[in-house]
């Protein structure tokens, strides 16, 4: 396989990697609901991964998505210092799974604009920065 680097200073076999493991947590997915199992993995800068899946619920509103579900684990296990280096995400139902817009502010609490994502899009797979997935994320300011 080819050593060069992609923009995130991942290789290819990180990348590969990352989504395998989103794709192998997708299997633990609850989603009775939606039937759409979607898993997530994320690196974190001390090059630990975490991992996480979709957790649905009766009341809709209450579900947690994978990519929350995998930085929830990280924050939980490591401690809020955690800095997201990427994320990839995953489903076994062959469509397309874009982080949602509560996913990408969850990502930038812990990332930053040069946090990778990695996913499957409308026409094979997609991987931008944070920075272009969400250009106008909020920050809490004070005065
Ligand atoms: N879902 C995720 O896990 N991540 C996303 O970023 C988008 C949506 C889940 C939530 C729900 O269980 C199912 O996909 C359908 O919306």
């Amino acid at each position: 396989m080819s050593q060069a680097k992609h923009p995130s200073g991942l290789s290819a076999e990180q990348i590969t990697e990352m989504i395998e493991l989103a794709a192998q947590t997708a299997q633990r997915s609850y989603a009775p609901y939606s039937k759409f199992r979607v898993g997530a993995s994320i690196l974190l800068d001390d090059g630990s991964i975490f991992t996480g899946c979709n957790v649905e619920n009766a009341s809709y509103r209450v579900t947690t998505c994978a990519e929350q579900a995998a930085i929830v684990k990280a924050v939980s296990e490591v401690g809020p210092s955690i800095r997201l280096r990427a994320v990839a995400v995953a489903n076994l139902n062959g469509a397309a799974s874009m982080p949602c817009g509560a996913c990408r502010q969850t990502i930038l609490e812990f990332g930053s604009p040069e946090t990778w994502i990695f996913f499957p899009g409308e026409d094979g797979p997609v991987d931008v920065s944070l920075a272009q997935l969400l250009p106008y994320g909020f920050h809490l300011a004070h005065d």
